[in-house]
C-alpha cells in the first residue's frame, strides 16, 4: 500500500496514565521521584522534568482502572498535524482532532488508534514553561530531566518496526537471531530511542523512560526508597544496559505502572548511523553485567486504553519469547 507522507515527528514528549489513587500517585511521582507539578485539577496532575520547557512529560488522571491512555509525540510544523491525520486515516485507523485547550499547555492535537493498538497523539504548538534547569534548590528524588522514551509490548515486533519505519523513525539497536526480531529501539531525536518494542501479549505499555543526567541520581532514588521501606517498588536494577549502554533502574508506581530512570546513552544523529545488533543469546544484552532479569519484567505491563478510554483487548505473542530462546538468568 502506498502511504501518504508521514508527519515530521520531533520526539517523544509526554504520556497519560490513569491511576486509581491520585494522592498515592502524587506521593510517588512528585514527593519521591521529584517531578515538577506544572498544573493540577481535582482529578489530574500534569508533571514535567527539570529540563523540560513544555508543560508536561506525564499526565496522571484518576480513573477506575490503571491504564496507558496516550503516548504523545511533538511534530515539527502545524502542517504535520494534517499529515498525521491523513497518514493514520490511510491506515484505516480511527482518528480524532482535538482543539487547543483540551490538553493544558499544547495547541490542537491529532489522536489516533495506531495499527499496533496504542492511542498516540501529535501536537505542534506548545506554551513554554518556566526554565527550572538551574533551580538546584528545588530538586528532589531522582531529579528527572525530561521524557526519554516509550517502551511498548507488541505481539509482532517486526510489524511494529515496519510501522515506525513508515513513520520515519531510525533504528539504533536490536535483539535478534537468524529467524526473529525480538526487540528493537527506534528514534527521531538523535539518541538511542523514542520508542522501543518488547515482544509479548499486547498492546501493553511496558514502561515510560525518563532521562536523568547522572548515574548517582539513579542510585539516590534507590536509597530513598530503601530508607522509606518501599524497596519493593524497585523492580530491576540498578545496572548498566547492554542495549543503549544506559545506566538504569526500573520502579513500579502504586498502580504497577513501570518507570525507568535512565541515563548516559549516546548520539545517533549522523546519516546512516550503524545499527547495533545483539544476539538474543548474549546475556549482556539486557544487563551488561549479566545480571538476571526478574520474571515480572518480562510478564507484567500496563493495559492500553482506546480513544474512548476503554481497555484494549490483548493479542497473543506471534514470535517465540525472547526469554525462552535467549540466555536470561532466570531461564538458565
Ligand atoms: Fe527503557
Amino acid at each position: 500500500m502506498e502511504l501518504p507522507p508521514p508527519p515530521d515527528i520531533v520526539r517523544a514528549a509526554y504520556a497519560e496514565l490513569t491511576v486509581t489513587d491520585l494522592e498515592a500517585s502524587r506521593r510517588f511521582w512528585v514527593d519521591l521521584l521529584g517531578f515538577v507539578v506544572s498544573s493540577q485539577t481535582p482529578d489530574t496532575l500534569h508533571l514535567r522534568g527539570y529540563d523540560e520547557l513544555i508543560h508536561q512529560n506525564l499526565i496522571l488522571r484518576a480513573g477506575p482502572v490503571p491504564g496507558a491512555a496516550r503516548l504523545a509525540y511533538r511534530v515539527r510544523t502545524p502542517g504535520d498535524l494534517d499529515r498525521a491525520e491523513a497518514f493514520f486515516a490511510a491506515l484505516g485507523t480511527r482518528t480524532a482532532r482535538l482543539p487547543a485547550g483540551v490538553t493544558p499547555g499544547v495547541g490542537e492535537t491529532v489522536r489516533a488508534e495506531d495499527p499496533l493498538g496504542f492511542t498516540v497523539e501529535f501536537f505542534h504548538h506548545a506554551h513554554y514553561a518556566e526554565r527550572l534547569q538551574q533551580r538546584y534548590d528545588l530538586r528532589r528524588g531522582a531529579e528527572p530531566a525530561r521524557m526519554d522514551h516509550f517502551n511498548i509490548v507488541v505481539p509482532d515486533v517486526r510489524a511494529a518496526y515496519e510501522h515506525y519505519t513508515h513513520l520515519g523513525f531510525g533504528l539504533s539497536e536490536t535483539i535478534e537471531d537468524e529467524q526473529e526480531l525480538y526487540a528493537a529501539w527506534m528514534f527521531r531525536k538523535p539518541t538511542v530511542h523514542d520508542v522501543a518494542f518488547t515482544g509479548g501479549e499486547g498492546p501493553r505499555l511496558h514502561h515510560l523512560g525518563f532521562f536523568a543526567h547522572e548515574s548517582h541520581q539513579v542510585l539516590r532514588i534507590c536509597d530513598i526508597l530503601g530508607s522509606l521501606n518501599q524497596e519493593s517498588q524497585i523492580e530491576r536494577g540498578p545496572g548498566r544496559h547492554g542495549v543503549s549502554n544506559a545506566f538504569y533502574v526500573y520502579l513500579r508506581d502504586p498502580d504497577g505502572h513501570r518507570v525507568e530512570i535512565y541515563t548516559s546513552d549516546y548520539y545517533t544523529g549522523d546519516p546512516g548511523h550503524p545499527v547495533l545488533r545483539w544476539s538474543v543469546r548474549d546475556p549482556r544484552r539486557r544487563d551488561f553485567w549479566g545480571h538476571p532479569v526478574v520474571p515480572s519484567w518480562y510478564t507484567e505491563a500496563s493495559t492500553v486504553l482506546d480513544l474512548d478510554g476503554n481497555p484494549r483487548p490483548l493479542l497473543s505473542e506471534k514470535q517465540p519469547a525472547e526469554i525462552v530462546v535467549g540466555a536470561d538468568g532466570f531461564t538458565r
